[in-house]
């Protein structure tokens, strides 16, 4: 924190108004450690000082959190649903506060979901302007083909109003009854991933995503777990 005004913090440390703060400051049920000459509304605190209300010390709220999830399948990326679980309900209800998880995998999709309270951020990683890669990788019953990875790439029609942007398709491991692929899309269209693995004839058993724009899933973090991530 650099220096701030002594009432300004109050207001965004206990989210109240100045006004409030103000009200407490008069009350005598602010002290700030070490002690300035005088504890006014405008007095300047920083990183060094510790203020307490009543005897009960005030910290500046973290500016945002966000927190790498690794989405296990059976739970809807919502903040709230009245039939199923929803991500959120995986932290547990303390660290919850404003949270939303940026996009939506399905219920069936697991792997990487960045859960936060930053906005701003979601909307950059989900903008459709922004063309910010996301990388599945999927169990598919089919054999896709080298003529599979050159639609990906050119784009192909999912129903849409244009086709899909062009996307890079691997083929990690190809067998008579099924292979692993690996889908990187720039867009975020609903189910997207399966239905363009349905567009050529195939189709996604299981589904994960391995990573979105800078954000990978580590390789320790099991379903269902998460880990609090500085951005
Ligand atoms: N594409 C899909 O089909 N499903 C997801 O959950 C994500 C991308």
């Amino acid at each position: 924190m650099s220096s701030k005004r002594l009432d300004q913090f109050l207001a965004d440390a206990m989210d109240i108004t100045r006004k409030e703060a103000k009200a407490m400051l008069r009350q005598g049920r602010v002290k700030i450690e070490p002690a300035p000459g005088t504890v006014k509304p405008e007095t300047k605190i920083n990183d060094s000082s510790t203020v307490t209300v009543d005897g009960q010390i005030v910290s500046e709220p973290e500016e945002h959190v966000y927190y790498l999830l690794n989405k296990p399948a059976g739970y809807v990326s919502a903040t709230e649903d009245s039939r199923d679980h929803t991500v959120l309900e995986l932290l547990p209800p303390q660290k919850r506060r404003k949270l939303f998880p940026v996009g939506r995998l399905d219920k069936d999709t697991t792997g990487l979901l960045l859960l936060t309270d930053d906005g701003a951020l979601a909307h950059e990683l989900l903008s459709p302007e922004k063309h910010v890669d996301k990388t599945y990788e999927a169990a598919v019953r089919g054999i896709m083909t080298d003529e599979d990875i050159k639609a990906f790439a050119e784009g192909i029609d999912i129903g849409e109003e244009k086709p899909t942007l062009p996307a890079k398709l691997e083929i990690l491991s190809s067998c008579e009854e099924g292979c692993r692929i690996r889908l990187t899309i720039q867009e975020g269209k609903f189910h997207q991933v399966k239905r363009m693995v349905s567009a050529v004839g195939k189709e996604v058993i299981s589904l994960k995503r391995i990573s979105m724009g800078k954000l990978k899933l580590p390789e320790g973090l099991a379903e269902g777990q998460y880990m609090k991530i500085q951005l």
